[in-house]
């Protein structure tokens, strides 16, 4: 097993120090519409490495001159995307461009990591770096297991005081418990703790990482946020896109282990967390693993729904089912839409549902987590017009449009006693600039300064799977457990309302 170096951490805002970056899946998706737009956004903040070099690996045959024309054109076809500096800074592009290469090979041979162990020790002597290396896992997962394998077996991730080796492996971590304490044992073989950066792109969002800033920055929320206060909270990611060209993927995976032990949990872990004793990666990652394994083993048959989209409509449009999709098997049993109830066993939480739905081909795109106050012990306006008093709420608004809102009750001017519901909305838009991202600067950047704090430790990426397994278990056993149809469009199946509704609450609407 690799033993942890230390290594110098250097300041957030600074230059990161020389390295090379290597990508293994270079002619991926992934690679075009995040990563190579992610570095350019670096390299235009001054923010990537002074001696840099990027060298792309994959298994088709082409030369450096066709993998940057390639990945040229992608990166003009999105350069008036938001996510991306409206007009290309040329001089800075073109400098990028020249420090990326590629190397053809196939990942299950060790002759691939030998000639990739010695073209980085060429880029290296001739731009005179001491050998820093992050390599990014960019491939189904898996091929995970096996590229560490190889490049442990070459020597590539051997660590000494002047060179760190890095390895950022994306998501999905495993699909079960077991695989996934599998796939950790795997890693470890040629790999230090330290040295895993898993991936969870959630974490790069400015409104998630905001979290921690609303409940521990201010001293206004922190006295509320526990049993005494909160009635239940709402954590929702609803997506409008179906399962796009993704359905060789998607198929095997479905919403469940797509989104829920990873990003999901990690909004739940970061809403139901204890403060952490400093921002130390492993003082934060700490406190989000305690409170996921807090959470209570669910009851799958009473606590979780499964749902899939059938035919729909939005906005007039007609949207197809998801067994109409191409590449879905017609009589899929895969679901695109989960639901499920959360309890957690300590003192802070004890009786206070969370619940959770991710979905896709829903009525609108939208992430929110909704913290729902109880009511006011006293109801002195009950002889007035107004007969119940709506508890108050607040919204962490995640995306798309970013910001919080705090909802409460106000007097409706007029003669006589009623109470209506107002809102004080933050908009992000409204106070700060927001600088074109793609989510992937701060964490490409993180891992090149060596802060792991917004990469998942192995730890929790088991107490998640674990929250996760008697659903999996439960709808692995033939047709035992119903699968809802929702129509596409729609805020999801009636199922999921049933599952609230049996508490007396509601979801809160999507549009
Ligand atoms: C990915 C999932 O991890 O997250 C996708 O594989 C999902 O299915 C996506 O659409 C959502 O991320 P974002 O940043 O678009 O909200």
């Amino acid at each position: 097993m690799a033993q942890d170096i230390e290594h110098k951490t250097i300041a957030h805002g600074e230059r990161a120090p020389a390295c090379s970056m290597v990508i293994f899946g270079a002619g991926g998706d992934l690679t075009k519409r995040l990563l190579i737009p992610a570095l350019y956004n670096l390299a235009r903040t001054n923010l990537l490495p002074e001696k840099f070099s990027l060298v792309g690996v994959d298994r088709l045959d082409m030369s450096d001159e066709d993998f940057r024309a390639q990945i040229d054109a992608a990166l003009r076809a999105f350069a008036n995307d938001k996510h991306y500096a409206q007009k290309l800074d040329e001089e800075r592009w073109t400098a990028l461009l020249s420090q990326i290469t590629y190397l053809s090979g196939d990942f299950a041979d060790l002759e691939t990591f030998t000639r990739l162990g010695a073209k980085l020790d060429g880029i290296d002597k001739a731009q005179g770096k001491s050998g820093n290396v992050l390599f990014y896992l960019a491939v189904a997962s898996r091929f995970f297991g096996p590229v560490v394998d190889q490049l442990g077996k070459a020597g590539l991730v051997t660590e000494t005081q002047d060179r760190w080796r890095r390895v950022v492996v994306e998501k999905p971590f495993g699909h079960d418990v077991e695989s996934a304490k599998a796939l950790n044992a795997q890693l470890r073989k040629s790999l230090s703790e330290q040295q895993i950066y898993r991936m969870d792109h959630f974490l790069g969002k400015e409104t998630v990482q905001n979290i921690m800033m609303m409940r521990f920055a201010n001293t206004i929320f922190e006295p509320l946020w526990n049993r005494d206060h909160i009635d239940h909270i709402q954590i929702t990611v609803a997506e409008t896109v179906g399962v796009e060209r993704r359905a060789g993927f998607y198929e095997t995976t479905g919403a469940m282990r797509d989104m829920v032990p990873n990003h999901l949990f990690q909004l739940l872990a970061l809403t139901a967390m204890e403060p952490p004793a400093s921002l130390s990666a492993n003082a934060v990652r700490t406190e989000k693993t305690k409170v996921l394994t807090a959470v209570h083993p669910m009851n799958a048959a009473t606590d979780s729904v499964r749902g899939q989209y059938g035919a729909g409509e939005r906005a007039g449009q007609p949207l197809k089912a998801y067994r109409d999709e191409e590449g879905v098997a017609p009589a899929s049993k895969t679901e695109t839409y989960v639901a499920m109830k959360l309890t957690i066993d300590n003192w802070r939480w004890a009786g206070v549902p969370f619940y959770l739905r991710t979905g896709k081909s829903m009525a609108l795109r939208n992430s929110e987590i909704l913290i729902q106050f109880k009511r006011p012990p006293l109801s002195l306006f009950k002889d007035t017009a107004t007969e119940e008093l709506t508890p108050n709420s607040l919204l962490l608004k995640l995306q798309p449009d970013e910001g919080a809102a705090l909802s409460f009750g106000a007097k409706i001017p007029g003669p006589a006693i009623h109470i209506g519901q107002v809102h004080m909305d933050f908009h992000y838009k409204d106070y700060f600039q927001n600088a074109p991202s793609t989510g992937y600067e701060t964490l490409i950047y993180d891992c090149m300064i060596g802060d792991a704090t917004l990469f998942q430790r192995s730890d929790a990426v088991i107490a998640g799977w674990e929250i996760v397994q008697p659903m999996l278990d439960y709808w692995a056993d033939g047709d035992k457990a119903p699968l809802a149809t929702y129509a596409a469009g729609s805020d999801g199946p009636q199922e999921a309302d049933d599952l609230l509704g049996k508490e007396h609450r509601a979801w809160k609407k999507l549009v």
